[in-house]
């Protein structure tokens, strides 16, 4: 059966996932991307990786920077993904409105998530339109016991 890239959207929006956000800072500029294409691939050593545009802003921090944290978002963070699904450039002193703290490698860590992993980039490949950046995990905690935001078929979820 012939498919197009809206199909293929349909079809792997089947896939239900978590959301995160992956924030960056390069040398006082901070920045926020809403991001799902993320996967723990390693405990030995610990490895994940997260797939971001080329045509992202995030691209080039993660370029400039070599370092992002992963952000995995609660159910009662959905106003902070769409926050951070929308273009925003990096800027200096403030993370669009939205509260967090500095984490131990210097990246902010959003307050209210469940739970972050700060990573440095080991490697990358290039993926079309996104390079797949694989993140060695350098510190990661949970912060919060409660239920995740969930995206399913394009739309904002929580588990019933
Ligand atoms: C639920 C959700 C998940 C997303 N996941 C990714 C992702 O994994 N990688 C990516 O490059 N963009 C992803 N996006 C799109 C970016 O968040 C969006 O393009 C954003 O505007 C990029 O911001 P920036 O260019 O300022 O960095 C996702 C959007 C949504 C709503």
């Amino acid at each position: 059966m012939a498919f197009d890239a809206t199909d293929y959207r349909r079809i792997i929006g089947g896939f239900a996932t978590g959301v995160t956000v992956l924030t960056t800072a390069n040398d006082g500029l901070l920045h926020g991307m809403t991001a799902n294409a993320v996967t723990s691939v390693s405990l030995d050593p610990l490895l994940l990786l997260v797939c971001i545009s080329k045509s992202a802003n995030a691209h080039e921090q993660v370029e400039a920077t070599r370092r992002f944290t992963i952000n995995i978002l609660a159910a009662d963070q959905e106003d902070i993904s769409v926050t951070f699904a929308a273009k925003n450039e990096a800027e200096r002193d403030r993370l669009q409105g939205v509260k967090y703290r500095m984490g131990t490698t210097g990246v902010p860590i959003i307050e209210g998530c469940l739970a972050f992993i700060e990573c440095s980039v080991s490697d990358s490949i290039d993926g079309g339109d996104h390079t797949v950046y694989l993140g060695s995990v350098e510190n990661a905690e949970v912060l919060r016991d409660a239920s995740p935001l969930i995206f399913y078929q394009g739309e904002y979820r929580e588990l019933d």
